[in-house]
């Protein structure tokens, strides 16, 4: 069974011509553990988080602030009621979210009569929204990447 499996991986990487870890785990379902910190690994594609990065200092540096860092007094509401841009590096709670419920906060935006985060659907193309959150978890510590995969990623 095993023995199978192991020949059906070596066909489906060698008929995708595809031998990077991302794509084993999409074989498998499984992340991949770094075997010195037991930590669960990003093996992000560099290209993707450089696309990314252009993305944000394109559209969300103004509000969300250089790396990610936010409004210093992020937690407290402004005159009208509305919060004002959080960080999205591991200081806030970017990380408390899947990536699925990321895509949609950037995609849709906040309600305006509940926040000011805009509505990016129409403006950014699907990819340019995934290559954006792929430099969002970049942002992320490798503590609270593995937390982050563990809790909230695998739950959703
Ligand atoms: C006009 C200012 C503004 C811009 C531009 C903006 N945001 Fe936001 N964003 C906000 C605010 C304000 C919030 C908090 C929303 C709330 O309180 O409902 C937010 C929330 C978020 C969240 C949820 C964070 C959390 O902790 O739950 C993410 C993710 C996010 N923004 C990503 C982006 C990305 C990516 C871009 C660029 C494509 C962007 N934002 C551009 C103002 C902005």
């Amino acid at each position: 069974m095993i023995k199978q499996l192991i020949v059906w991986l070596g066909i489906a990487v060698a008929v995708s011509g595809c031998t990077d870890s991302s794509a084993l785990r999409a074989l498998t379902g499984k992340p991949q553990i770094n075997s010195r910190t037991g930590l669960i690994e990003r093996n992000f594609d560099k290209e993707q988080i450089k696309r990314g990065e252009a993305v944000y200092t394109a559209n969300c540096v103004g509000c969300h602030g250089v790396a990610g860092a936010g409004t210093p007094d992020w937690r407290k509401p402004n005159a009208d009621g509305k919060y004002p841009p959080p960080p999205l590096d591991s200081t806030a709670h970017a990380w408390h979210h899947s990536t699925a419920v990321l895509k949609k906060t950037i995609l849709k935006g906040t309600p305006p009569e509940i926040g000011s985060m805009p509505a990016w659907e129409g403006k950014l193309t699907e990819q340019q929204v995934d290559d954006v959150i792929v430099w969002i978890k970049s942002l992320w510590s490798d503590e609270i990447y593995d937390t982050w995969y563990k809790n909230f990623e695998s739950k959703s």
